[in-house]
């Protein structure tokens, strides 16, 4: 019987669906949401991302800011821009869209954002927040996988799950945001000797390589509930996953197809974190 679906667009949809209803109860209250998106420079990679995250704002009544910086902005002048949007009340998210120009530290931006309006979850001090179980913003792609495999009710406790993949964005959030819920995990790298050893072991098998279609049907176990973090560009100029999608969903029990699998749970996510850092700064406790 070839794979259910999991469809990423009906998760966003039904938790998009639930998040608006929760601006409009910070509205009521008087205290607006807002999400403030710095871009620097004009990747027009990067260009279409902010424009897709201001857009999903608009339509659930988040108020967005979208401050453009040039390519060659002063380290100061980007810090002090972090810093007053820290200290703006009327903006509960900071998002720095990567990847920077290469004069710009990273690290040292990305440290800048207040942890309370980390909604990327990327300062270090929310990463080590999720590795040591305390609250913190969530990295919103392995947080929107996580949202999918509880939306299809896909049991985690004692579950053999497998992350093919090591990022500071996916992999490593992704195997210690099921390692929480009792999920016994391997994370596995390109270097991993055997990788078809691991994957078909696997109950759970999430794919955030980067290579697409690496992993096929004869690498995944019966019935195994398969997750494609991986968006690859063909050269026939059609999209695909990490997974090869048509041999694996012969043999998986529940798939993310590519696109509209794990995709739109990524902005979904943000606009999650900056409602829950909204609610916080207004002291509600969702
Ligand atoms: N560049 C590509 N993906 C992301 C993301 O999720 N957040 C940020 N800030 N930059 C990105």
């Amino acid at each position: 019987m070839p794979a259910t679906v999991m469809d990423g667009i009906a998760v966003a949809r039904h938790t998009r669906a639930q998040l608006e209803g929760r601006v409009e109860a910070l509205a009521a209250r008087g205290a607006p949401c807002g999400l403030a998106v710095i871009i620097v420079g004009d990747n027009p990679a990067s260009r279409v991302y902010v424009r897709n995250k201001v857009k999903a704002c608009g339509e659930i009544g988040i108020h967005s800011e979208m401050i453009e910086l040039p390519a060659d902005v002063a380290r100061e002048t980007l810090l002090a821009r972090i810093g007053a949007l820290n200290a703006d009340p009327g903006i509960h998210g900071i998002l720095v869209q990567l990847p920077l120009p290469r004069h710009l530290d990273v690290k040292e931006v990305l440290e800048t954002i207040s942890l309370l309006k980390d909604v990327d979850g990327f300062h270090v001090e929310s990463m080590g927040a999720l590795m040591a179980g305390l609250p913190g913003f969530w990295p919103c792609t392995p947080y929107g996988v996580m949202m999918i495999l509880d939306y299809y009710k896909v049991p985690l406790s004692g579950a053999n799950a497998v992350v093919i993949g090591r990022s500071n964005i996916v992999g490593k959030p992704q195997a210690l945001m099921l390692l929480a819920r009792d999920a016994t995990v391997t994370i596995c790298t390109s270097m991993t000797r055997d990788l078809a050893r691991h994957t078909r072991a696997a109950d759970i098998l999430v794919v955030a390589t980067g290579r697409a279609r690496m992993v096929t049907g004869d690498m995944i176990k019966p019935g195994a509930v398969v997750v494609d973090v991986g968006i690859n560009r063909l050269p026939d100029g059609k999209l695909c996953g990490d997974v090869d999608y048509d041999s694996a969903a012969a043999v998986a029990g529940l798939i993310t197809p590519v696109p509209g699998g794990v995709g739109p749970m990524t902005i979904t996510m943000l606009l999650a974190n900056t409602v829950h850092a909204a609610e916080s700064a207004a002291d509600i406790h969702a």
